[in-house]
C-alpha cells in the first residue's frame, strides 16, 4: 500500500469544568500562578466516566465523521497511560461498544507522545497491508493518577479523548501520513512517573522543561524534512499540550509563520496521549485548518518518549 491519511476526525471531553480558583481551594496556588507559569485556565475532570468511555465516544464521533462502517475498521489502537484496568485492553472494549467485531486491538504506552506513536503503527499497519482502516485513540482519565495534594502537578492535568480514523490510499495517490521521527531518552526517565500501587503522577517539572524546550525542536523539523514539507508550508502546529511556555519556545526555532499553532491546553490543561487528537479535532471543528493541509503533530513526555510526523488534514 503507499500509505494511508486521516479520513476524520473526533474528540470527547467531561462536563465537569475544574477552574484555577477551584483548585485554590484544594492546594495552596492561585489563578495568576498557573496562568503565568502554565498557561492554563480550565481542565475537565471525568467522574464516573472510564478511559473506555471516553476513548469509546471520541472514536463514535470520528467513524461517523469518516463515512466508513464498523465492519470496515480492521485496527483499533488506544494510546493511554492511565487505563486502570490490565485486560481485556481499551481497545478491545471499544471495538466491542462499536460493533467492530474482529479487529487487530492493541493498548500503547508512550504517555503523552502516545498519539503519534499509535498512529505512526497504523500506518505501518496499514503499509504492510495488515490493515485496510485503522481507529487510532488517545485516551486518558490522569484525575485517576493523580495526588490532588501536590500544588506542582494536580493544577496540570485534565481528562479527556481524541481519535482519528486512517485508511488506506490508493497506489499512485499522495500519502496522507508522513514518516515518523520517534525515539526516546531512557535516562531521564525519572523525572515523570506514574510508578507504584497505587500510582500517582511525580514529575521534576524543570528537568522536563530544559528537555522540552532543547530537545525537541530539531526533531520536530526532522519530521518536516522526512515528510518533504517545509516548515513555512505547514498550516497549522499540533504539538503535546503541556506548558504554553514550551509550545512558544519550539514555535521560535521552527519558521512556521502560516502555521496555526494548537493552545488546547488553556482550556483542557494536559491531557497527555489525547491532547494532540484533542486539539487537532478542535481545529478541524472550527475550520480553521484547509482539508489536505499540512499539519505536525508532535507529542512528548513521560519515559521520556517523543514522536511527531506530518499529517494532511482531513
Ligand atoms: O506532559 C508531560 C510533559 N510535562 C511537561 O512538559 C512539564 C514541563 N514542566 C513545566 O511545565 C513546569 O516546570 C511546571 C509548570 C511543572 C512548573 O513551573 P516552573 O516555572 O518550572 O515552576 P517551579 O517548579 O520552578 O516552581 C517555582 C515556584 C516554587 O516556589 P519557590 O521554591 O520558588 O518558592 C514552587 O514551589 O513555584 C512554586 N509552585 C507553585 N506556586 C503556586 C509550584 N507549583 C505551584 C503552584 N502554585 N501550583
Amino acid at each position: 500500500m503507499a500509505g494511508s491519511r486521516i479520513l476524520a476526525m473526533g474528540h470527547y471531553q467531561p462536563s465537569r469544568i475544574l477552574t484555577n480558583d477551584d483548585l485554590a481551594q484544594m492546594v495552596d496556588t492561585n489563578d495568576a500562578w498557573i496562568r503565568d507559569r502554565v498557561g492554563i485556565v480550565t481542565r475537565r475532570i471525568a467522574d464516573a466516566e472510564s478511559v473506555a468511555d471516553m476513548a469509546t465516544a471520541a472514536a463514535a464521533k470520528a467513524l461517523a465523521a469518516s463515512g466508513l462502517a464498523a465492519s470496515d475498521i480492521d485496527l483499533v489502537t488506544v494510546a493511554t497511560c492511565s487505563s486502570v484496568d490490565r485486560c481485556p485492553n481499551v481497545a478491545t472494549r471499544v471495538a466491542n461498544r462499536l460493533g467492530i467485531t474482529a479487529p487487530a486491538a492493541y493498548d500503547l504506552n508512550t504517555a503523552c507522545s502516545g498519539f503519534s506513536y499509535a498512529t505512526a503503527t497504523a500506518d505501518q499497519a496499514i503499509r504492510a497491508g495488515a490493515a485496510r482502516n485503522a481507529l487510532v485513540i488517545g485516551a486518558e482519565k490522569l484525575s485517576d493518577v493523580t495526588d490532588w495534594t501536590d500544588r506542582s502537578t494536580c493544577i496540570l492535568f485534565g481528562d479527556a479523548a481524541g481519535a482519528a480514523v486512517l485508511g488506506e490510499v490508493a497506489d499512485g495517490d499522495q500519502p496522507g501520513v508522513g514518516p515518523v521521527v520517534w525515539g526516546s531518552a531512557p535516562d531521564k526517565g525519572d523525572v515523570l512517573k506514574i510508578e507504584g500501587w497505587r500510582p500517582y503522577i511525580q514529575q521534576e517539572g524543570q528537568a522536563v522543561f530544559r528537555w522540552a524546550t532543547t530537545a525537541l525542536a530539531p526533531l520536530a523539523l526532522a519530521a518536516c524534512a522526512k515528510a518533504g514539507v517545509k516548515p513555512e508550508e505547514l498550516a497549522a502546529f499540533v504539538p503535546h499540550q503541556a506548558n504554553t511556555r514550551i509550545i512558544d519556545a519550539i514555535v521560535r526555532k521552527l519558521n512556521i509563520p502560516n502555521a496555526v499553532v494548537a493552545k488546547d491546553i488553556v482550556e483542557s490543561g494536559n491531557t497527555s496521549a489525547a491532547s494532540t487528537p484533542l486539539a487537532l479535532s478542535k481545529l478541524i471543528e472550527r475550520r480553521e485548518v484547509p482539508s489536505g493541509a499540512p499539519v505536525l503533530l508532535f507529542g512528548f513526555g513521560g519515559g521520556l518518549t517523543y514522536a511527531g510526523q506530518v499529517v494532511r488534514c482531513p
